[in-house]
């Protein structure tokens, strides 16, 4: 897939760049009904499960997540691409923020550890994310964890076959404001299993939140530990 593809790791980026400030009042405002309702308590439960002093919280984008967790008493490092949700998350304040992307933590450029190390649906593409887990087991302190929430790939998949591929992205439910949907790289669960095996990660816990109105996965949770 060439950078300029429709469906590419760097469309993702440009897409977040876009959409950032309205991404920032989505979040803010509560505005995404499944956020609200399970997969916001969900991580803070993964993420709290480890009782860690220390957290790194992997495309954080305006920050809530580091937020939510400082006032638990948890210190929290805060990156991402895009340098406005950057500045969005330092104005909140609740912890330190960069800006820095997967392909820099693939090159080893993201000088820290933590004792969970964790990604909230922001592992959105396909080399960027293998990047991330390439470098994931050595962000983690001893003990660590790395804990990552995405969509559920049962019901993700929708009506296409159950099988990894490049996807069109979509803003249903979303304000009409926000444009240029970012592509997204579909996993099956046996494709997320090995990202985590290959970086030399066991996952030792699976979470599938239910949506209380849907009863269907409203994501799926992957608690995993070093090998
Ligand atoms: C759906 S948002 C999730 C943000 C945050 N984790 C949350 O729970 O609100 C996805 C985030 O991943 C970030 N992201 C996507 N690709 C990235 C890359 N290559 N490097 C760094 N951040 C990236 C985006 O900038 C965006 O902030």
């Amino acid at each position: 897939m060439t950078p300029d593809s429709p469906l590419s790791d760097a469309r993702i980026v440009d897409s977040w760049h876009r959409n950032a400030s309205l991404w920032t009042s989505a979040v803010r405002e509560k505005q995404i009904q499944s956020r609200a309702l399970v997969t916001n308590a969900a991580i803070l439960d993964a993420v709290l499960s480890r009782n860690p002093g220390t957290v790194l919280d992997i495309g954080c984008g305006e920050g809530w997540l580091v937020r939510d967790l400082s006032e638990k008493g948890v210190r929290g490092t805060g990156v991402d691409v895009v340098p406005s949700l950057i500045e969005q998350a330092r104005v909140a304040g609740g912890g330190d923020f960069r800006v820095v992307s997967y392909e820099a933590i693939a090159r080893g450029e993201l000088d820290i550890t933590a004792d969970v190390a964790v990604a909230n649906f922001s592992l959105i593409g396909k080399e960027s994310v293998e990047g991330v887990f390439g470098r994931a087991s050595m962000l983690l302190d001893r003990g660590g964890a790395f804990i990552v929430q995405t969509l559920h790939p049962v019901v993700a998949s929708g009506d296409l076959p159950y099988e990894d591929g490049w996807r069109e992205g979509s803003w249903t439910g979303f304000s009409t404001e926000f444009t240029d949907p970012a592509p997204w790289y579909f996993r099956t669960m046996g494709s997320w299993i090995r990202l985590f095996t290959e970086g030399g990660l066991r996952v030792v816990e699976l979470r599938e939140p239910v949506h209380p109105v849907t009863r269907k996965p409203a994501s799926v949770i992957f608690i995993a530990e070093r090998t």
